[in-house]
Order: C-alpha cells, then structure tokens, then sequence
C-alpha cells in the first residue's frame, strides 16, 4: 500500500499495483471534496462482487433470489422517485452554447462548476467511495477508452462489472499515464453520524453532466442506470460521439459513437455480415439483437455483437468496423418473455441483477409480459403486495436485468474481437404507429443520413417523462449526442465520403424499418420479433445488390413477392397496411421535418436541406 492521507480526509490506500499519479491525485482530490468515510478500489473479483452483494443484502438494498430458481441473482428496488434517465437534468457543458447545439441542456461550464462544486461539497460523508477502473471495449484495443468511475454507490460498482471490462486488468493497461475520462457520482445523500441508511439513497436534485472539452462526467442525485452507471449513455454515447467527431476536426479519420445494436447474420452457406441498428430507448433492440430466425429460414444464424452502443471506426481496408463498447446487458424487463426472446430469457437464468422488477413468492422475479397468466400473488417493485386484482403494474415499466453479454447464447464469436466487424447496412427504426413503412432503402448516403436524421419515435418509460407521444429523435441519439447536431449530420455526411472516396463498394446502405403500425384497433399488423428477420433478408440482399423493389418518393421498398412468407401467413391486405405511403400523412411529417430542421438551422448541412425540397417537391408530383 501506498502512504495513507492524513488529516480529516480517508486513508488513501492506493494498492501498491496503481502506478498513475494522475490518477491517484484526481481521486485524492475528489475525497477532500465529497468528503467519503472510506476508499476502497475495486480489482473487479469475483470475490469482491459477491461480497459487496452480500453486503448490500444486509443492507436492505438488494434481495437475494432463490437460487434454485434463480442462481446468484439479487432483486434491487429503486426509490420510486429514480426509475428512469432524467433527459431534462442532463447537461452538455460544451464552452459555448452553439457547441452543445439546441437539442442539448447547456450551461456555461464555469458556473456549473460551481453550482456542483457546491453540491459535491461533503456529499459522501458516511459513505464509502468506490474507485472503479473500466474499459469501455476489449482491454488493450486501439478502439477502447478507459474510465475511472468514482462513485458512492455499491449498487454501482457492481453493476459496472457486468456492464463493462472492469478491474485491476485496466491498470494494467493504464501504466502510468493513459488517458482517463473521469467520471464522479454520487447518489447525493450523506449521512450524519449515527443516521440510519435508507435502501435506495438518491436526492431530488439531479445532475448528469458532461464536459466534453476536458472529457469530464459529473453525476449527482441518482442511483438508476444511464444517470449513475456512467459508462454506459455518459460516456460510451455522449462523451464518445463528441470524441469521434473531434478525431475528424483534427485531421484523424473521424469515428462514431452511436446508438446501436450490431449483430451478425449468417447464411445456410456460411455466408458472413453484420448491420448496425439504431432504435430510440425501449423499442426492441435487445430482441432485434438476440434474434432467432423463423420457419423458412432454417439453416440461418443471427448473432449478437451489442444491443445498445456501437463504437463504429475505418479500417484500413476502407469499411467500417463497428465494436460493442459494452460487456453486458441493460435491458429492459417488461415484455421480455420465452416468445419475445427466448435467447435473453435464456440469459437471465443466472448470474443477473434485476431492477424494479415484482418478487414471486418462491424468491423469483416477474414482470408484464413474462408469462400470459400472471402469479396469484406477488410482493411489487414498490414493495406492495400485489394481485392481478391490484389494477397496477407489479414491475415498473423501465424495470431492467443487468447481464454479462457472456451468459447470451447467442454472442458472435467476434463479440470481443478488438478489429471489431464490418458493418455492410445501417437500419433506423422508429416506433411508429402511422406513416412510416415497414422498410425503405435510401436512395444514397446523403438520403440516408437524411431518413435517420428525421426519425419520430413515440416516447417510451425509459426516460422520465409523458409516454407515448411523437417526437424527432434523430438516429435514435436525440438525448445522447454529446455536441451540436447539425455538426453531427455533417460529421456522418463527412465520414460516407470519405469512405466512398477510398472504397465506393465498402460504403454500407442505409435502411429505415418501422415494425410498429399499427390497424383501426390499435393492434400492431407486423408480428415482429422473429419475423423480423424476413425484413432482414432482404436489407441484406439489397446490399448486396441482389433483391427486388419498387422505388418511391422516399427510397425503395420490397413488393409483396420480394419478402419469404414461408411459415407465416401474412396477406397482401395487412402487408400494404404497413408499407402503403398516405401521402397526406407523408404531408404533415414533412412539416415536422420543416420545425427540425428550423430548430437545427445554425450549421445545418445545405444538403440536408436540398434533400427535404426534392422530397417536398416528389411528393407534390
Ligand atoms: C438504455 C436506454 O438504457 O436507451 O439503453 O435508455
Ligand atoms: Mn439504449
């Protein structure tokens, strides 16, 4: 061990093995300020997750599961008042306003340094601080970046081991002087002396805030998921896209961060590729990404690289290469079931930290959606107990799994592999109960950029907020852009030249999918899920130059006879519900559009804009 501070301050305790001074000084510096009882750093073990599971148990905070029916597997239960990302108290706290563009809280950096100086001032008194080393990436790839989380939360810690490569490895590949993104959170809530500990320490005031220019994340208030496991919407998304556009401004290559699940397909002749796909929040990207094939694709393999975030850079042979900056799954629990997808359910045998979901009583978990006839009886996530007769939901809508991707039965042996895969097609979807068609190809980049820069998608419990209305979440990345985003338009028009200009054939298509319309009952007409993959096939197809289509105002879209409805049935009625073009509605999303672009109009790419004439002046054809 190293020496200890003295005075008023924890003991350091730096293990002898951390040789970054850097480091140790950032992490000296934020205890004088927050002010915690204890330091302990993590080395990631499997020692230390079980026993600060253990502890957490005792603490109230987590449950343990039944482990016949659910082997080394807990329960947490959030305060009711932390249940989502909070999109309205996340700041991107650029130098100046236009740096963090209009879709972004900005405020000037000076001034919340002081506002949370303020709050940080004392804010871990009672508690133990955790030093959490992770890569987001594999371990020593030239594609992964390393964080070091200092947080106040166990929940966090431990959480943090599944979702990323955490521990002693990182320091390791540190040395003495990497580079580190510093991320500081605290739940906000310090105890006196003597005071009682609550289960789930959390503080109305909340603040998720990002320094792009220093790389800096500052989280305070919260305990729940993307606001507190800081890796993952903070760093890997926020942080990371304004990383990969900066590479472009100084004269690199330029790379993306995006909002992605990427997944590989493979032919009954072992014919290999791989698409990226970005959904907003809660629309069925995990389930897209664990996807098993239906009948009448027997012999086909689809595979799971990620199902959140890809980290998307050139290679040297021109295409792109996508990797998942993440080790595990945060998933969304509600509607997750043996037919939905039987390979997550699959995952969630063991090893799993659930959160707000309902407690069976055999010391099992539930939630809506898993099994059609609910239990008799359960204790619910708020810790009621609860009938069907309660009218109210037993899991709350945002309640997640935390699982390491390695329990998927599925993973793509190159899920690891730090080259990462070549990505021949991007897909856009968005929830969409009207308009959109069940697929589209664009025309051309520009067109594509255009369709995923003027996705709508009808919101969801994943963010604190009203559910179900429309609104503009370009590429799926509305609340984790970590800069203006009309430079974020330019920066993929940028990256598709420059990838055209080495290698025209290594430029992936673009796609927009919309499995979400909806008939005159409200019902949805596309049974999705596995059937997705009939979609799929003909994405994949198409990129290869080898499917049929019918060009119209906005791209081309298969016919009837250009999907495989073996196994299904599935008529020519239901299939031009979901893929007929009401041009009146096309009238008003075209509006909408108009008060996008408006909002987005300081820097918006000239060939955006042209792109939205022809297509006004198509559809007045
Ligand atoms: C997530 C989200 O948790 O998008 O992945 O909210
Ligand atoms: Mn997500």
């Amino acid at each position: 061990m190293n020496q200890p501070v003295m005075g008023g301050v924890a003991a350091l305790n730096v293990p002898a093995y951390i040789k970054h001074n850097k480091l140790i000084n950032w992490v000296a510096d934020i205890a004088a300020l927050t002010k915690p009882d204890a330091i302990y750093w993590c080395d990631g073990s499997e020692e230390e997750y079980d026993r600060l599971c253990a502890q957490m148990v005792e603490a109230g905070t987590m449950k343990r599961l039944n482990p016949e029916k659910r082997p080394n597997s807990y329960l947490a239960c959030s305060d009711p008042s932390d249940v989502a990302r909070v999109e309205d108290r996340t700041f991107i706290c650029a130098a100046t306003k236009e740096q963090a563009g209009p879709t972004n809280n900005w405020v000037d950096p000076n001034e919340m340094r002081q506002t949370l100086n303020g709050l940080f001032d004392g804010c871990m008194a009672g508690r133990t601080m955790y030093v959490v080393p992770f890569s987001m990436g594999p371990l020593g790839s030239p594609i992964a970046h390393v964080g070091v989380e200092l947080s106040d939360s166990p929940y966090v810690a431990v959480n943090m081991r599944i979702m990323t490569r955490m521990g002693k490895a990182v320091y390791d590949v540190l040395g003495s002087d990497g580079d580190i993104v510093p991320c500081v959170h605290s739940v906000g809530m310090p105890l006196q002396a003597g005071q009682q500990d609550v289960r789930w320490p959390c503080n109305s005031t909340k603040y998720i805030v990002h320094y792009p220019e220093t790389r800096e994340i500052w989280s305070f208030g919260s305990g729940y998921g993307g606001n507190a496991l800081l890796g993952k919407k903070c760093f890997a998304l926020r942080i990371a896209s304004n990383m990969g556009y900066q590479d472009a401004q100084q004269g690199g290559p330029g790379w993306l961060a995006e909002h992605m699940l990427i997944l590989g397909v493979e032919s009954p002749q072992g014919d290999k590729k791989y698409v990226a796909a970005a959904f907003p929040s809660a629309c069925g990207k995990t389930n897209f990404a664990m996807l098993i094939p239906p009948a009448g694709f027997e012999g086909w393999k689809v595979t799971t690289i990620g199902d959140d975030i890809a980290w998307i850079k050139p290679g040297a042979d021109g295409k792109l290469y996508a990797i998942n900056p993440e080790a595990g799954y945060f998933g969304v629990a509600p509607g997750t079931n043996e037919k939905t997808n039987p390979n997550c359910m699959a995952s969630l045998r063991e090893n799993v930290i659930f959160t707000n979901v309902a407690l069976t009583d055999d010391g099992d978990v539930w939630w809506e959606g898993m099994t059609k006839e609910p239990p008799a009886h359960l204790i619910d996530w708020l810790g009621n107990d609860w009938t069907p007769a309660s009218g109210t939901k037993a899991a709350h809508p945002n309640a997640r799994f935390t699982v390491a991707a390695t329990r998927n039965p599925v993973i793509d042996p190159a899920w690891d592999d730090p080259t990462g895969v070549p990505i021949s097609a991007f897909i856009f979807g968005g929830r969409r109960s009207t308009t959109v068609p069940l697929v589209t190809e664009a025309r051309n980049w520009t067109e594509g950029v255009y369709m995923a820069a003027t996705m709508g998608s009808e919101t969801t419990a994943a963010a604190a907020g009203q559910m179900g209305i429309v609104r503009r979440d370009p590429y799926a990345m509305l609340p984790f852009i970590g800069y203006n985003m009309s430079d974020y338009f330019q920066h993929w028009l940028d990256l598709g030249k420059k990838v055209a200009a080495k290698n025209p054939q290594a430029l992936p298509k673009i796609f927009c999918v919309n499995w979400f319309r909806t008939d005159d009952q409200g019902k949805f007409v596309w049974p999705g899920y596995g059937d997705n993959m009939r979609v799929l096939k003909w994405i994949l197809d198409r990129s290869q130059g080898q499917a049929g289509g019918v060009e119209h105002m906005f791209g081309t879209t298969p016919t009837y006879g250009d999907l495989n409805w073996t196994g299904i049935d599935f008529t020519t009625e239901q299939f031009d519900r979901i893929t007929s073009i009401d041009k009146d509605a096309w009238r008003e999303e075209l509006k909408l559009h108009t008060e996008l672009f408006d909002k987005l109009a300081y820097r918006l790419p000239q060939e955006l804009v042209a792109t939205k004439q022809q297509l006004e002046k198509r559809l007045a054809e």
